[in-house]
């Protein structure tokens, strides 16, 4: 059993957001389009759809949150993953170095990790809190425990951390392993803080050693002084739809069926067998491009 939308766009990829709490307050944050903390789904509810996304042939998950190391049972979370998908989590990081080894062990394959800047003061200005030691060691953690490639997630924020790029090619390729992804800004409301990524995009052109494109998304991959670079552009980029192999599920349990809209969620919480997988089939015939 596959999935497959009426635009034929396969659905392959599931992402589940395992809480809506975070103990960083980002300024900028979308939070997966999480609104107010509600009624989290119990590990019993979360095994049970990754169990029916393996029946659609769903090859990867994506952790997602809220912050999903704020769960106490994630190790437990990560053992119920079906083999046949791989999983990845994306995190703040900061609580990230003494589990990093358990949640190896527990069978996820890599993580992203945010970090906005590579100066504490700054860093503590945009997520509110001053935990980039803690993020620092979560990368290395992470390199040590082969959750590997780390992608590092930096959201680019006009006036905020766009001096810090060449810092970030730096530091990036000191690491191993390490992919470091530079984000547009998702803001439907304002232009205001958007920084420039065309020109960003332009310079890394120029100044790249090898350009590698890889067939999913599109995207590119620029290798510059021994660092790896992509860019994300959710905003800006048909291809975000076109290509779009995602199926979402909200902390509490609801089947979402585009990162952007809210109107259009289906509950599937306690939900259990050919009930879940037919409201998996209903999801996936809602799903719209948003940018056509
Ligand atoms: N625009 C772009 N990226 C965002 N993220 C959170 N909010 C936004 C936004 N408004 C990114 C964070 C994190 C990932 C989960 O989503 O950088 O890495």
């Amino acid at each position: 059993m596959f999935l497959t939308d009426s635009y034929n766009r396969p659905v392959t990829n599931l992402r589940i957001s395992l809480t809506a709490r975070c103990n960083l307050k980002c300024k900028y944050c979308h939070r997966e389009g999480e609104v107010s903390p509600k009624d989290e789904m119990s590990l019993d509810d979360i095994s049970e759809i990754l169990k029916t996304a393996a029946k659609f042939n769903m090859n990867s998950v994506k952790l997602t949150g809220g912050e999903p190391t704020m769960r106490k049972d994630i190790v437990d979370i990560i053992h119920s993953v079906p083999k046949s998908m791989e999983a990845s989590m994306t995190t703040n990081g900061t609580l990230l170095a003494p589990i990093a080894q358990d949640l190896k062990d527990a069978g996820l394959s890599r993580v992203n990790i945010s970090i906005d800047s590579l100066n504490r003061e700054k860093y503590k200005e945009i997520s509110g809190l001053d935990y980039l030691p803690r993020v620092l060691d979560g990368i290395d953690a992470a390199i040590d425990a082969n959750l590997t490639p780390v992608k590092l997630n930096v959201v680019l924020l006009k006036d905020f951390n766009e001096n810090e790029i060449e810092d970030f090619i730096s530091y990036a390729g000191k690491k191993k392993d390490v992919i470091l992804q530079f984000i547009e800004l998702m803001d439907l409301n304002s232009d205001e803080k958007k920084s420039q990524i065309h020109s960003l995009e332009e310079d890394l052109e120029k100044r790249a050693k090898t350009i590698i494109t890889r067939r999913m998304h599109h995207r590119k991959k620029y290798c510059i002084e021994g660092a790896e670079v992509e860019i994300v552009r959710p905003m800006h980029n048909n291809e975000f739809c076109a290509f779009c192999n995602r199926l979402r599920v909200t902390s509490d349990g609801e089947l979402k069926p585009c990162l952007l809209r809210h109107d259009n969620h289906i509950n599937i919480k306690g939900k259990r067998g050919a009930e879940l997988e037919s409201l998996f089939e209903l999801a996936v015939s809602k799903r719209e491009p948003f940018f056509k």
